[in-house]
């Protein structure tokens, strides 16, 4: 198993994740906590798609004693969105409207360049354009959501990088992040600029910000270089809340845009989508005789995972969809379609609401410029 901000491969233990990287399990007691604010447990949260923590109780806390926190999330724009990216967003909205929280969302276009030797400037560039109406779309608050493109922005970025920066050797980030002495000296400053919007409330009001970051569990060496800087720096140490990772439609390994067939693209056509879908690896039988005998492998199968963390928000549901597969009372042919309509329905209203982010983009962006 192998995960890193730039690579996740072999099969995910999770519970060994987080013996690995020091991090908690998220337990009951805490999702009642937030229960408490929320009113509903998020499926998300309820089926465990973000799984584990840092300072989530601490963040808690601070909100019950009466001071907010930020949350900060982000992408790299190296590519189209797909379904697998839009997780954890739907989720920081969530958490925005639960929280009445303010967003930083960092767009690393300086770390895409830097770690791709075939991106350009102008081909990341393209794709911040690209994903910032992806963003959009999900919904964020316009009143207190901030979109930062690194590049772009580093003007209100960079002072706090280079406070960030000096304290940060490098034997600690090569041996965090597996640089090499081949490595360019761009991407080995970039963990500079990936810690700076968990400290830039605090920074811009002039007093001590808590922070909250809903990301996938591969960016926690950003974290922990993050947490080792703050205090010195006079900081609160970010928490963290990360999630998995969502599987591809292929045998194994989650969504990837290096391989275009396992993805749902947001911007794919429903008739894509669908044909994707309908040619995806399941964990069916060979043939629907065996299948019916048998029954299938829900548990290594995409097209239950889809309707387990995304599109069926009914617990008996869920079970039930399970219980069918498993006793081979329900053929994949059938299941997908299932999926298909719910994820055409999705697909056509992200693309909707896509359309019409084309005219907020400037209500979003940290600069007018
Ligand atoms: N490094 C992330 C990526 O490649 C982008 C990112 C920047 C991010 N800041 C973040 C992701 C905060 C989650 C949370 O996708």
């Amino acid at each position: 198993m192998v995960v890193t901000p730039w690579k996740v491969s072999g099969k995910i233990d999770y519970d060994r994740l987080i013996k690995k990287f020091g991090t908690q399990p998220l337990t009951e007691s805490i999702l009642n906590r937030i229960n408490k604010h929320a009113g509903a447990i998020h499926p998300l949260l309820r089926r465990r798609f973000f799984f584990s923590h840092r300072d989530l109780d601490w963040i808690l806390d601070q909100y019950d004693e009466g001071r907010s926190f930020v949350l900060y999330t982000g992408r790299g724009p190296s590519g189209p969105v797909h379904l697998g990216h839009v997780v954890p967003w739907i989720f920081t909205k969530h958490l925005q409207d639960v929280f009445e929280a303010k967003l930083y969302f960092q767009l690393t276009d300086d770390e895409k360049f830097l770690i791709h030797p075939e991106h350009t400037l102008e081909r990341v560039e393209a794709f911040t354009r690209d994903n910032i109406l992806d963003i959009i779309a999900i919904g964020f608050d316009p009143e207190k959501t901030k979109i930062i493109a690194d590049i772009r922005d580093v003007d209100a970025l960079y002072e706090i990088a280079v406070k960030v920066a000096k304290h940060i050797n490098f034997s600690t980030v090569r041996a965090v992040f597996g640089f090499e002495e081949s490595s360019n000296i761009g991407i080995i400053f970039f963990p500079a600029m990936q810690a700076v919007p968990a400290f830039l409330e605090s920074e811009l009001t002039g007093e001590r910000v808590p922070c909250l970051i809903p990301a996938a569990i591969d960016q926690d060496p950003y974290w922990r270089v993050t947490r080792d800087v703050a205090s010195k720096l006079g900081y609160y140490k970010p928490s963290q809340i990360h999630c998995k990772f969502l599987p591809g439609l292929g045998k194994g390994g989650k969504m990837s845009s290096s391989i275009p067939e396992t993805c749902i693209f947001m911007k794919d056509s429903p008739q894509a989508a669908a044909k994707k879908i309908m040619d995806s690896f399941t964990g069916g039988q060979s043939t629907a005789a065996e299948q019916r005998r048998l029954g299938g492998s829900p548990e290594i199968c995409p097209v239950y995972y889809y309707q387990h963390y995304l599109f069926e928000d009914d617990d008996k549901k869920v079970e039930e969809l399970w219980r069918k597969c498993k006793s081979g009372e329900i053929l994949c042919g059938e299941c997908k379609s299932l999926l298909i309509e719910k994820v055409q329905d999705f697909l056509v209203e992200h693309q909707r609401k896509r359309e019409a982010a084309k005219d907020k983009v400037e209500r979003y962006l940290m600069r007018h410029k």
